[in-house]
């Protein structure tokens, strides 16, 4: 099948210069769905512009919320959520991103109810919603399976103890909304710890929620009947952050982030500094620079603050040429190694055991014709392609465009040479 578009990129040159970073997919995903039980109108700023935001806001739309982009820079939107009169989005919207299962907890917190197509978003693993449904019924929902969707309904919502059996982002984030109106208090036990975990509650407070803990194992949320307007800016992207770390290390490059969070980098810059990275913070500035020697590692990815899973990915490009073999695990998604047989193509050395990859160190990659799978092996497969010799054609970068804003023009920008080739103007590489 002849991609729509690709991606081709000359390798080899290292990142250098300043760059910034746009606001959190992740958080702004939970945070418009979050505004959905707003009494009034909220402005969401600093929302990055990504293909899963806009798929987003179609679904906010077709429930009968209003969600307009305002001010010149494009990146705040206004919702006014008083017209929301469907608890049941189209399901062919909901399939497209996973941050649709949030609608779930915002219905039901607004309208008692909602009937939602299970979510669709990165194939990264079976992501299965038990401990959203189970946190569902613990605060007073009837939930059933609906021909490939929930369908929640309740006499309204009441507090309760909840504890969950896995540390789930999207588990947290869900049940936070869904209670912040409910009557009474909830206790979420075993919460995630995720920056945009606490970020939803920020909003939600910011809004006259009663919300403590999060950042903690234990989420308070004590409903309240309404929630006033409020203006929101939603914090710098971790991953994206991340992700340019991770490029200017294996590019040998030296790029500073301005605007970013650096406490949020910990994990990451503690592997980096291990294989041999210089990485500096400085308030909102990190620097990387690295002259090309990386050690080899060993890395598990955990929930925050531990490593991350969606930086898991690209850093295995780096690792290609690390000396000596580093050990990868994978502890959250069983899929989430579909990176590696497209590295391998460029000349990576890579044996996989179930979640655990041994890499040996390579002296360099060679470009490839290779395919983006999910998102983040998408971002892997370009710091691979920035760190090879010779041009590699990225097909299917349409999931790096779902949650990376305008990255050929952010990398073009630091020194990378990457051109955009549509189906019509498609020449095969010299
Ligand atoms: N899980 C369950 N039951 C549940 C929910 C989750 O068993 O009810 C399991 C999952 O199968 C997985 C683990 O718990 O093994 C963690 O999943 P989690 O719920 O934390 O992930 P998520 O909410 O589906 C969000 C991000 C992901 C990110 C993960 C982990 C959004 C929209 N997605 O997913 O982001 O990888 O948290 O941090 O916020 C990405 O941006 O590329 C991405 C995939």
């Amino acid at each position: 099948m002849i991609p729509s578009y690709r991606w081709l990129v000359e390798g080899s040159y290292p990142l250098v210069g300043t760059t910034s970073v746009s606001g959190g997919k992740n958080p702004a995903l939970a945070v418009l769905a979050a505004s959905l039980l707003c009494d009034d109108t909220c402005v969401i700023e600093n929302v990055p512009d990504v293909d899963d935001i806009r798929v987003m806001l179609l679904l906010m739309r077709s429930i009968g919320a209003k969600a307009t982009y305002a001010g010149a820079d494009g990146r705040s939107i206004v919702v006014d959520p008083r017209g929301v009169n469907s608890d049941n989005p189209p399901a062919e919207l909901a399939r497209k991103i996973r941050a649709s299962s949030y609608l779930m907890g915002a219905l039901l917190g607004k309208l008692g109810q909602a009937e939602v197509a299970y979510p669709g978003g990165c194939d990264i693993g079976a992501r299965t919603l038990d401990q959203h449904v189970k946190g569902f019924a613990a605060l007073g929902a009837c939930a059933k399976d609906q021909l490939g969707a929930v369908k929640l309904t309740s006499n309204g919502l009441r507090g309760a103890e909840i504890y969950m059996d896995v540390v789930t982002v999207g588990g947290t984030i869900n049940l936070i909304i869904a209670a912040a109106k409910a009557e009474g208090t909830t206790l979420i036990f075993n919460a995630a710890k995720e920056p945009h975990v606490v970020e939803v509650a920020n909003f939600l407070n910011s809004m006259g929620a009663v919300i403590k803990g999060a950042g903690t194992d234990v989420i308070r949320v004590k409903g309240v009947a309404k929630l006033h307007g409020s203006t929101y800016a939603i914090i710098p992207d971790q991953i994206v952050t991340g992700t340019i770390m991770i490029a200017a290390a294996a590019t040998m490059g030296d790029v500073t982030i301005a605007g970013c969070i650096p406490t949020h980098m910990e994990a990451l810059t503690a592997k980096l500094l291990e294989s041999g990275v210089r990485v500096d913070y400085h308030d909102d500035t990190i620097r990387v620079r690295s002259n090309g020697a990386h050690r080899s590692i060993t890395l598990k990815t955990q929930a925050y603050p531990g490593f991350p899973t969606d930086l898991q990915q690209p850093m295995t490009a780096l690792l290609t040429t690390a000396r000596g073999i580093s050990v990868v695990t994978e502890t959250i998604f069983e899929s989430r190694f579909r990176q590696l047989g497209e590295l391998a193509r460029m000349g990576a050395n890579i044996t996989v055991d179930r979640n655990r990859a041994a890499i040996t160190g390579v002296s360099s990659l060679h470009g490839a014709k290779i395919t983006a799978t999910d998102l983040r092996a998408g971002a892997s497969l370009v710091i691979a392609a920035l760190m090879a010799k010779g041009t590699t054609e990225i097909c299917e970068p349409i999931h790096i465009d779902r949650g990376y804003e305008n990255l050929t023009d952010k990398l073009n920008a630091l020194g990378a040479r990457i051109t955009i080739q549509n189906a019509d103007t498609m020449e095969e590489p010299a």
